[in-house]
């Protein structure tokens, strides 16, 4: 798990967080039952210029909740060095992120630079379990919780993306209002992508300096592939080849037999691949934040959790609503979880995120 102070843990988030938090929400309830609402889903149109196609979305969150919190922590969190160089950084990184990032600030009346900063500091801070599985008859199912502490405020930015081109559906996913990257998202008929984080430890000096040997962010790489790749095969060769700026799991679900893979990612290409081998019984693959050829550590072993719950699940029964009971399972579902995704690429209309922990 993830905790403030410790190394590779990106105190920047941590204490943008904080500051939101405010007053400790109340104990939930636990004789209610679970509230499992959706997030709001916004359309985001592609054929609008980037610095302008997120201005619908943000008019529905109050922007002195978004600004003061990010201006105050900027400041004084950054090392400095990091935001006099992030000025230059800006010419290295790929569009239309850049611009769609400083769109957005100037509605809210942020620098360009503290948008960047705020953007890349959420890199490798995704705590996940992501499921890709076979049932019996074929089909592809895909499921990721994403955890994360300080959730009682990401519960409230976390948002389903239709992004359209054309006035079509390009591609769908879920992220947090401000941050232009994906960590989940669906190419409809195509192929699912969820990102783990991959915990190798990170700081500012090895993203900085990958940021100016045009590696992408992890999360940038993630949408441009759900944008750009065509098919299953495209979308597994760009994750595990283009070079990225912290390690990560991809992990890739398609819409025919077999089509489901988890790649561990290094920086500059793929530590491994690991498909789905139903033909000898491995008809699903479960990874959470750590090598799978290691065993998980004894304190988080949200792996074998899910393993024993597919398991009595059963291959026959596999459906997009047994996998949301799979993420559903204590510790896989644990207090830190803010989203469960449950998609099928074949299904597309099917894509369903639920804010989990709302007590
Ligand atoms: C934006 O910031 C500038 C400089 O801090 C300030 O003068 C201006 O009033 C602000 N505008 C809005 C719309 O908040
Ligand atoms: C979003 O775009 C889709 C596809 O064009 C359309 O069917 C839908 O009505 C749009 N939703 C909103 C809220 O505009
Ligand atoms: C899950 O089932 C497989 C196949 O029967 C078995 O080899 C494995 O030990 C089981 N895993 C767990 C954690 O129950
Ligand atoms: C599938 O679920 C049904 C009831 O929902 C149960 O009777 C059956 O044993 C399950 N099949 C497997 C293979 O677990
Ligand atoms: C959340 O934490 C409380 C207190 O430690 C614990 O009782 C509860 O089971 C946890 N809930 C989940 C879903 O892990």
């Amino acid at each position: 798990m993830c905790v403030a102070g410790r190394e590779g843990c990106p105190a920047l988030l941590l204490l943008l967080l904080l500051l939101l938090a405010g007053p400790a929400v109340s104990a939930p309830n636990p004789a209610s039952p679970p509230r499992v609402p959706a997030p709001p889903r916004f359309n985001v149109s592609l054929d609008t210029a980037p610095e302008l196609r997120w201005l619908p979305v943000l008019q529905h969150y109050d922007p002195d909740f978004l600004r003061a919190a990010m201006a105050q922590v900027i400041g004084e969190r950054v090392p400095k060095w990091v935001q006099a160089l992030v000025g230059e950084l800006e010419h290295f990184l790929p569009q239309p992120y850049t611009f769609e990032i400083r769109g957005m600030c100037e509605a809210l009346n942020l620098s360009t630079g503290d948008c960047l900063l705020i953007n890349l500091a959420y890199e490798a801070t995704a705590f996940c379990t992501s499921i890709v599985a076979q049932d019996s008859k074929g089909h592809i199912y895909h499921g990721r919780n994403l955890d994360y502490p300080f959730g009682n405020i990401l519960r409230k930015l976390t948002m389903d993306v239709q992004f359209l081109k054309d006035g079509q559906i390009a591609f769908t996913g879920t992220t947090f209002i401000g941050y232009v990257g994906l960590w989940t998202g669906q190419n409809p008929h195509k192929f699912t992508v969820s990102g783990n984080e991959r915990d190798k430890g990170w700081w500012w000096e090895n993203a900085i300096a990958a940021l100016f040997q045009r590696h992408s962010p992890v999360s940038w790489l993630l949408r441009t592939t759900l944008s750009e790749s065509e098919n299953f095969e495209a979308a597994v060769f760009k994750l595990a080849k283009t070079p990225i700026i912290a390690d990560v799991y991809y992990i890739i679900g398609g819409t025919s037999p077999q089509e489901g893979v988890v790649i561990t990612r290094n920086r500059g290409g793929p530590a491994d691949i690991w498909p789905l081998d139903p033909l000898n019984g491995a008809w699903f693959r479960v990874e959470t934040n750590y090598d799978h050829w290691r065993p998980a550590p004894k304190t988080d072993d949200r792996r074998t959790t899910a393993i024993k719950a597919l398991n009595s699940t059963g291959q026959a029964n596999l459906s997009l609503e047994t996998l949301f009971k799979v993420l559903s399972v204590v510790p896989v579902y644990n207090n830190l979880t803010i989203y469960t995704t449950v998609m099928s690429a074949a299904n597309p209309d099917k894509y369903t995120t639920k804010i989990r922990n709302l007590g």
